[in-house]
């Protein structure tokens, strides 16, 4: 028997109704190539994985990895492909927009000219983006233009999530993914430390037959963040960035309530503050709680403890603000950049500080069951 020559690497949210229609579709394209299907879902609450669990009763080259409490397309992309010994691997959605008809043409084309990767493209003779909204051409326009920054490779269409690629290229940037939000072949290429070997094939983006889109405000911010990983990952968390533009939109909040409540209303400078720097507060922490911190999202009671001690990390924060300002200025320093330094020690203190307390990482069931089992010193005798 020839061994296993491609993995076809499927992340999936919610596409139960396109199982089946795209095994099919699978099984008429890839004959005579030794192929397995591996869905990646992230506990779709429509039974997603329950339903390719059955196909893989029937056919044993499909499976299926079932991940709770995760959502993110790029790191299911990763895992599936993680997950599969076979030389070449395949990416594609699950809701058949993708021409799965050009998967063996890809194959071939990776192999016969021993490229690192073969990407399907919208953007060249041949390709199309289908029925997109012309708004969503825009963006995707945007998204590439904003791409070229971090990708140093010449691809077409870098948004693309189709394209098939040489596991050795897998493994010598595996380490350097960041796996964020939904742009994972761009990932890929910028984690790459030399030039990518690249092909590409056009094809006609299809429309969506069953289900919805996740495209949303978020999938953007994620986009941002990848580009911020690649760009200043190696110096800063962006984590941090984006703390800090939360920081700075709180800045100038606290600004403008502050010369509000002073100029219009005539309050006393103290009332002014104090009122200011809790509105900023709040809206901070709610901020960072849907953006900064979404893959940790505080609900319900966690809400409210993760509030309070969000207000402690930043009052102490304020002071040391304070402080360093007053330190810097009485070393001669001039106001501006003495604020501004007390501004830095104070937000680096906040993000350090909320980062233990406040959106502290719960410990996984599998983590608390491990780090209550006897660690072995030696193997058990036998
Ligand atoms: N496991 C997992 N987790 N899968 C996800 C998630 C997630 O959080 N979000 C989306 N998916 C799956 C969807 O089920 C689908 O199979 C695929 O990822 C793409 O998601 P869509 O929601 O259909 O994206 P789209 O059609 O807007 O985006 C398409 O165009 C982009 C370029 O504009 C896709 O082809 C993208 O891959 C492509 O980058
Ligand atoms: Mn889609």
């Amino acid at each position: 028997m020839p061994g296993l020559e491609l993995a076809v690497v499927v992340p999936a949210f919610n596409e139960r109704l396109n199982v089946q229609p795209l095994l099919e579709c699978l099984a008429a394209a890839l004959r005579g190539i030794e192929y397995e299907v591996i869905f990646v879902d992230d506990d779709s609450p429509d039974g997603t994985a329950a339903l390719v669990r059955l196909a893989g009763l029937h056919d044993r080259r499909v499976r299926v990895i079932q991940r709770i409490h995760r959502r993110g397309l790029a790191s299911a992309c990763i895992e599936g492909m993680l997950s599969t010994a076979a030389p070449y691997i395949a990416v594609m959605d699950a809701d058949l927009q993708h021409d799965e008809t050009i998967l063996p043409v890809m194959l071939r084309k990776l192999r016969e000219e021993n490229l690192d990767l073969v990407v399907a493209t919208r953007n060249t003779a041949g390709g199309s983006m289908g029925e997109f909204s012309s708004a969503r051409v825009r963006l995707s326009d945007f998204g590439k233009r904003l791409g070229a920054l971090i990708s140093h490779c010449d691809l077409s269409d870098p948004m693309s999530g189709f394209f098939v690629l040489d596991r050795r290229f897998l493994d010598e940037v595996s380490h350097s993914l960041s796996g964020v939000g939904f742009k994972i072949l761009l990932d890929l290429v910028a984690s790459s430390k030399r030039p990518v070997r690249f092909g590409e094939v056009p094809y006609r983006f299809r429309n969506r037959l069953h289900g919805a889109s996740k495209l949303d405000i978020l999938v953007a911010l994620e986009y941002l963040q990848l580009l911020l990983d690649k760009l200043v990952g190696d110096v800063v968390s962006p984590r941090f960035v984006i703390f800090g533009l939360v920081g700075a939109v709180g800045v100038a909040i606290h600004l403008s309530i502050l010369f509000l409540l002073r100029q219009v209303e005539h309050r006393t400078f103290a009332f002014s503050q104090v009122v200011a720097a809790f509105v900023v507060m709040t809206l901070n922490f709610f901020l960072n709680n849907a953006i900064t911190y979404r893959d940790q999202r505080l609900k319900g009671r966690g809400l409210i403890f993760g509030l309070a001690s969000f207000y402690l990390a930043c009052s102490v924060g304020a002071v040391i603000n304070l402080r360093i300002a007053l330190f810097a200025v009485e070393g001669g320093v001039s106001w501006l950049p003495a604020g501004f330094f007390g501004l830095v020690a104070g937000s680096v203190w906040n993000y350090a500080i909320s980062g233990i307390f406040t959106w502290r990482r719960k410990k996984s069931a599998a983590a608390r069951l491990y780090s209550g089992a006897p660690v072995l010193e030696k193997p058990p005798a036998v």
